[in-house]
Formats: C-alpha cells, structure tokens, sequence
C-alpha cells in the first residue's frame, strides 16, 4: 500500500458514506488524517466507525452538518478541522445527491434547496477552506466531485447539471487564482455510480416513467458503453490519484467517470 498521504489533513464532506466515504477510505489507508461531514449523527458516527476499522483511529474524525448556502455552517466545519487536525491540506466537496424531476415543475423551494447543497454548499466550503489551506505548506489540494450532467445536461437532472456547470466554469476560475500558492483545484465527474444515489434516481425515474424502480436500475446499469456503472471505490482511485503528487501538473481542469456515456469531445 503506497502512503501518499502520510501526516496529511482533509475534509470529505458526504464523508459519511458512498462515495465521499470511498475517497475518505483511501486517505485514512494512506496515512491522512480526514475530518468527515454528513448530514446526520448516527450516519457520521457510522462512517467514522468504518474508518477506524481500516486502522485509522486517533486519525478520523466526524461533524453532522447540513451544508447548504449558510457561511456559517462551512466556517465552522472549517474550524473544526483546524481544531481536531491542527490545520488542512485537503479539502473533498462530495456532499449531495441528484433530485430525478423537471426544471419546470418541481416548486421552487426543491431548486433551491438542491442548488444551496450542490452548488453554495461547494462553493462555500472552498472559500472557508482556503485561508487553512493557505496557512498550510506542501502538497494541498480542493477536489470537487460534481458529475457528467455539468457536461451532458439531463432533462431529468436539471438542478444536478446546473449546479455541476457552474462549478466546473467557477472553480476554473479559483485553480487558476490559487495556482500561484501551489494549491491546485480539480474536479471529478461520475456518471450514475454504484451508491445508494443510484436506488433514490431509478426511483425518481420510475415515477416518471410508469415503470419499477428495479427496471430502471437496471436501465442504468447496462447504459454506459462499458456496460456497467463505477463502483465508489473505482471513483475515489480517480480522486486520489488527483490529489496525489503524481497530478502535480493538474489543475482547473475535470475528469469524467462514467463507463463511456459521455460522448462529447469536451
Ligand atoms: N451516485 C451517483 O450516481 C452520482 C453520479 C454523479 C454525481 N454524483 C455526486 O457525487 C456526490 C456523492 O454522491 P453519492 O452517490 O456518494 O451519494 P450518497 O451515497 O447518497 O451519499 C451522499 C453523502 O452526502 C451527504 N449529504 C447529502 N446532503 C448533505 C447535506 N446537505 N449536508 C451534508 N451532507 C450531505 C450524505 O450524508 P448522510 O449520510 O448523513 O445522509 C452522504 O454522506 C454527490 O454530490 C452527487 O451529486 C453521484
């Protein structure tokens, strides 16, 4: 097992399971200490308890917080790692999920409610983080998991593409503002992931479709050319070989894992 990241400090928020927890999983394998966020006690307490069993006891720490708009909310979880980890190298956006409706119908509330986790939610934990990352030496890094609707907008998945679009134009700007400082930004964009996200979309499909949430797994799962879906610890292999020093080179740019589906050439 390579420590590529011994003695390292990170934020993973949607810590406290699928595919955050799979990127929190390799850090902690790897030497880092990591501070996750999820939304509730017992599944943070649960993800935490997961961590220790991999060998990282004294090293895993956990906070519930809904993250949304709130600078408050970002500020504190910030400072909480500060606290617990004396200071961050790293910090992984990967709170969210992907609400299956119409841009037109869904109320208004649901728009905001997905765009104040998705989108202020990233954003704010980058702006909080970056005074830490700054006070910090070495290899740092931002990595946001956002996802191929940022490329390949789905009628189905409005607030998920227009959040992941406007991460990907927003934090090419801030790679190349923090470029200077040594502190690279990189996003990652997973098509449908083996995670229980997966179960909640094939039901939001089904709903729509006047089909079975079981058919539209499956519909899922045989749609990329690859023929299959990545696994959460296929896409935390992606992150951390981006926030590895082997991407040292590697900034404001995004990487799409998705089995193929996307078929554009940007
Ligand atoms: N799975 C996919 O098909 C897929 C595809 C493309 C992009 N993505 C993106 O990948 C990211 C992770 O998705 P996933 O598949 O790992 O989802 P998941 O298995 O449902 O896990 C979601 C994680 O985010 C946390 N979370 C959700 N809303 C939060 C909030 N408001 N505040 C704090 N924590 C919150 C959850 O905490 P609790 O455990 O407390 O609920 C959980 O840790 C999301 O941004 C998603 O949009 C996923």
């Amino acid at each position: 097992m390579a420590n590529r990241f011994e003695a390292r400090r990170a934020i993973v928020t949607g810590g406290s399971r699928g595919i955050g927890w799979a990127i929190a999983a390799g850090l902690v394998s790897e030497g880092a200490a990591v501070l996750i966020v999820g939304r509730t006690q017992a599944s943070v307490a649960d993800g935490v308890r997961r961590l220790e069993a991999l060998g990282g006891q004294g090293r895993v720490f956990g906070e519930a917080a809904e993250i949304g708009a709130d600078p408050a909310v970002h500020q504190a979880l910030v400072e909480a790692a500060a606290a617990r980890m004396g200071g961050l190298d790293y910090l992984v956006n990967a709170a969210g999920g992907a609400r299956v409706t119409s841009a037109l119908e869904a109320p208004w509330d649901v728009w905001q409610q997905e765009m104040n986790v998705k989108f202020w939610g990233y954003l704010g934990m980058i702006r909080a983080a970056v005074p830490l990352l700054k006070a910090s030496s070495g290899p740092r890094a931002i990595l946001n998991v956002l996802g191929i609707t940022g490329k390949d907008p789905n009628p189905a998945l409005p607030m998920a593409g227009a959040a992941n679009a406007a991460l990907r134009a927003v934090t090419k700007g801030i790679a190349t503002e923090l470029a200077p400082l040594g502190i690279r930004v990189v996003n990652i964009n997973p098509g449908a992931t083996e995670t229980a996200l997966l179960e909640t979309m094939a039901k939001g499909y089904a709903e729509r479709c006047q089909s079975s949430a079981e058919e539209m797994t499956a519909w899922l799962r045989q749609s990329p050319p690859l023929g299959r879906l990545p696994r959460p610890e296929e896409v935390a292999a992606l992150a951390l070989f981006l926030l590895s020093q082997a991407a040292a080179p590697i900034t404001g740019t995004s990487i799409d894992i998705d089995g193929g589906s996307h078929r554009g050439l940007a």
